[in-house]
């Protein structure tokens, strides 16, 4: 069965107060273009081409002024409303029926991920059908995270949100490859202590079947956060550095569409002409060719 896409952009965004008093933190840039493309482009990678976006109901028709339904890219785009934001698990609930019986993976709309490799790692996870597969990404401050609890031998004993006493310095990326029991899984949480049905607590699930994988996603990979004032800028200097380096974007889904066949050269054309004379217009058009 094909893996469908779920990009979680719903949220307050407070972290971020005054700036997403006005605009969905999703929506920021990310240097050249909005953060949002960023996770949009990790799902394209993989090859999943169904994605719901879910956002809070006053942020929708923004996104859909950004992202349209996906035909340019060659993906099909469903908008899923999230009336209240009850925690990462409750996008399963969400989604049910535009899952149906089908896979997941679905990514934070805040969260960017970057690497040579990155496509072979994310195929590995795609090709698991059952069970799930998560990332585990070495960070100085596990605390802000869920962590992973390793036993003597290696093996994942648990994953803990937001430990005041990390067990590790292994952070879980906000990128899930879950099985289609995701749904029927998420029915069975209850909330935590902050009134949320947490992501962990469904992973805890599959944990106990023995049905989760976690992987490493190591030190050549640039796991970004976007949580900060400080990290947001960072992450959009990151972008900054490499493209200006190397002449190369990185979450283009304008570019992956292309590589990966979905749309045409003369259908890039359009893009680019949409983008007038700005170097990301500019940087399409080389595209081409
Ligand atoms: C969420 C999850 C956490 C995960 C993180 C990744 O935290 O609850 O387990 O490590 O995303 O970005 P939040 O961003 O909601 O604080």
């Amino acid at each position: 069965m094909t893996r469908k896409g779920i990009i979680l952009a719903g949220g307050s965004g407070t972290r971020l107060y005054p700036i997403t008093l006005g605009v969905s933190k999703q929506l920021l840039p990310v240097y050249d273009k909005p953060m949002i493309y960023y996770p949009l482009t990790t799902l394209m990678l993989v090859g999943i081409r169904e994605i719901a976006v879910i956002t809070t109901p006053q942020d929708q028709e923004q996104f859909k002024r950004v992202l349209g339904d996906g035909s340019q890219w060659g993906v099909s785009l469903t908008y899923i409303t999230q009336p209240s934001p009850d925690g990462l698990a409750q996008a399963y609930l969400l989604a049910e029926s535009f899952l149906g019986d089908s896979p997941s993976a679905m990514v934070l709309g805040d969260n960017i991920f970057f690497g040579a490799g990155l496509q072979t790692v994310l195929k590995e996870a795609d090709a698991t059908a059952t069970g799930g597969t998560v990332f585990g990404y070495r960070v100085a401050d596990p605390e802000r995270y869920g962590v992973v609890d390793f036993d003597a031998a290696g093996r994942v004993r648990a994953i803990i949100e937001k430990p005041e006493v990390p067990p590790s310095q292994y952070a879980v990326t906000g990128l899930y490859f879950l099985d289609a029991t995701a749904p029927e899984r998420a029915k069975t949480i209850t909330p935590s202590a902050r009134g949320e049905l947490e992501i962990t607590s469904l992973l805890e699930s599959y944990l106990h079947d023995e049905a989760l994988s976690v992987k490493q996603m190591g030190r050549g990979f640039a796991w970004l956060d976007t949580g900060t004032h400080a990290s947001l800028l960072d992450a959009g200097n990151f972008v900054r550095t490499l493209e200006e380096r190397q002449g190369l974007q990185s979450g283009s889904p304008d570019e992956v569409a292309f590589e990966k066949g979905w749309i045409s050269a003369g259908d890039l054309a359009e893009r680019a002409k949409k983008f007038g004379k700005n170097s990301y217009g500019a940087y399409l058009s080389r595209l081409i060719g």
